[in-house]
């Protein structure tokens, strides 16, 4: 009898943390359809046609080789007005801010915030090759105060500045509790903002150090208690 291998079952035979992490990924999405509506394929969408960027459209594998592949969010670009609501109504100066993007994929939130005049841009993201293209769109819109790190958000040390950190749907809460036990300890006497999006705002919720600040469209801000 001949050993005839159908390619496809092979492929999960081999990798079912991948595949079943690509069914949960489905699954999610089509639980969101809701409040974000139909993923559009597009390439270019009005964002990046005003400034010849190229932040837009979904991005599924990541960063295969990263031990927290399965527990990271595929690359989607935060919808502008949510990320510009978020600052501004943070209740912040943002020149004595650093804004921090943590998983910051192509870099769209970074660009936004480039606009409010905060002291430095950090993005945070484990996939080089999105790294990159961020890279590439922050020299595009020639802006110098930016800087993004090639690393594991769970391998970041975050500086001891003020900071407005965000967090668009970038990765699941083991990674996030980790991710915000570092921001805490960084950022002891410092002010810190926080603006999430995501499955983890319960988590980010029951954070004795943080306290809710407001609500705006899409995102949840939470700023830490005052000593
Ligand atoms: C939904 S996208 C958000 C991108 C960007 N913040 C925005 O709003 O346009 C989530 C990003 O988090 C990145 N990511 C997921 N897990 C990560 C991790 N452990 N460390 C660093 N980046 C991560 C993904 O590669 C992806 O680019």
């Amino acid at each position: 009898m001949t050993n005839t291998k159908i390619p496809f079952l092979d492929l999960i035979a081999r990798s079912p943390l991948i595949f079943s992490n690509v069914i949960t990924r489905v699954w999610r999405r089509l639980l969101e359809i809701p409040s974000r509506g139909f993923p559009t394929g597009v390439r270019k969408d009005s964002f990046d046609a005003q400034h010849g960027t190229n932040t837009s459209g979904i991005v599924w594998l990541t960063n295969l080789r990263s031990e927290n592949f399965a527990r990271g969010i595929r690359y989607e670009p935060c919808p502008p007005r949510t990320c510009e609501a978020a600052i501004e109504q943070a209740e912040i100066d943002p020149t004595q801010f650093y804004f921090i993007d943590v998983g910051c994929g192509k870099g769209r939130p970074l660009i936004i915030a480039s606009r409010y005049g905060f002291q430095q841009l950090i993005g945070i993201e484990y996939s080089a090759a999105l790294c990159q293209v961020a890279e590439r769109n922050l020299a595009i819109c020639k802006i110098e105060n930016a800087k993004i790190i090639h690393t594991d958000a769970t391998q970041f040390t975050f500086p001891r500045a003020n900071t407005f950190a965000m967090f668009f749907h970038p990765f699941q809460d083991d990674i996030l509790a980790v991710v915000l036990d570092r921001l805490r300890v960084a950022t002891e006497g410092h002010k810190l903002v926080i603006a999430y999006t995501g499955d983890g705002k319960d988590l980010v919720a029951r954070q004795a150090w943080l306290e809710p600040l407001r609500d705006p469209p899409n995102m949840r801000l939470f700023k830490r208690k005052p000593y």
